[in-house]
């Protein structure tokens, strides 16, 4: 099974993220979501330099509606979280389409045809365009990724390995907006607690010296067996002169270490959640799955 090649891309400078909501026949859009692979591919053949990648993901909530034969084992809607009066909203959206590339006009060129593609089946929901930030970094200004799997067990980390949605995964969005003057009053010292690695160096704390409180010891979890919970990120900075954050983008294999992460950020153990918090909130929240490429052109 060809799984989409936007699940497991390797970091690019450019994203246009499109959120979707059905309006038209199911059974058309259906026929249409069918011919979205050979879209991704002839938009990368047409521009072989620019690196692009397609990914589009159905949500929790649309999934039956439009493939009935089948649903994804364990596919359930985004666990929405609430606590110390931070929340992390459940707001969702029937199709999520991730376009990437080293080049704007690329992404432009193939959002259109996507557009074309659907057009008068959906409407569109949310467009944000997402940019690599000075060497990988969040706007806070630490590197993000820099624990992501890599080669060969990204694939490991993000891909149903057997059965009928073998290539598939999971997929977790969330749009995050940074309150960036508080950030930026804060010393380098708290910034880098808040983290848990160093902002310059990018150095992770020792063990002993991670607060509690700090992303990276919140994030990092164990399953039941000792083994690690990993998931691929995908995220990429966004932003307009008033507003800015993170678009961040969860594939994986299982929708659990996604869902047990984001617990462990608003309810982590002894009660501690992560501080990163008071400076960023989560203004949307959906849980999707983008299907195989065999899979969406078998049902159209
Ligand atoms: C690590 C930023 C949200 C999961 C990191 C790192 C940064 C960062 C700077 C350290 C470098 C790295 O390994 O990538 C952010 C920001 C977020 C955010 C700014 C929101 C605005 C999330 C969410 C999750 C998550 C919602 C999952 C629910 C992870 C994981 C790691 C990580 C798994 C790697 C931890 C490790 O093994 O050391 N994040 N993150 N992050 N983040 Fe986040």
């Amino acid at each position: 099974m060809n799984a989409q090649t936007g699940i497991c891309a390797e970091p690019n400078l450019h994203a246009l993220y499109l959120m979707f909501n059905r309006v038209g026949d199911s059974a058309e859009l259906i026929r249409r979501l069918a011919k979205v692979p050979t879209l991704w591919q002839s938009v990368s053949a047409d521009f072989p330099d620019a690196g692009f990648s397609g990914l589009l993901a159905v949500g929790s909530e649309a999934w039956d509606g439009l493939y009935c034969v089948a649903r994804p084992p364990q596919f359930r809607a985004f666990m929405a979280q609430e606590a110390n009066g931070q929340q992390a909203p459940h707001t969702p959206f029937d199709l999520f389409v991730q376009l990437r590339a080293d080049r704007v006009d690329v992404l432009h060129h193939a959002g259109q045809r996507l557009m074309a593609l659907l057009g008068g089946l959906v409407e569109l929901a949310e467009e944000v365009r997402g940019f690599r930030n000075l060497d990988c970094r969040d706007l806070t200004g630490f590197v993000d990724g820099t624990e992501n799997p890599q080669d060969q067990h990204r694939a490991e980390v993000a891909l149903l390995a057997g059965g009928e949605f073998a290539g598939g995964s999971y997929i977790h969005v969330q749009r995050w907006v940074h309150a960036m003057s508080d950030w930026e009053r804060l010393a380098l010292k708290e910034q880098e607690d808040i983290i848990g690695r160093t902002k310059q160096d990018n150095i992770e704390y020792e063990s002993a010296d991670k607060p509690l409180t700090a992303h990276i010891k919140r994030v990092n979890l164990k399953t039941p067996k000792g083994e690690s919970m990993e998931i691929l990120r995908q995220s990429m900075p966004w932003g307009t002169m008033t507003e800015q954050g993170l678009y961040f983008i969860s594939c994986c294999r299982t929708q659990a270490h996604f869902n047990a992460m984001l617990a462990s950020m608003y309810r982590g153990e002894g009660n501690h959640f992560d501080h990163l918090l008071r400076f960023t909130r989560a203004v949307t929240g959906a849980a999707f799955f983008a299907p195989s490429d065999e899979f969406l052109q078998s049902q159209g």
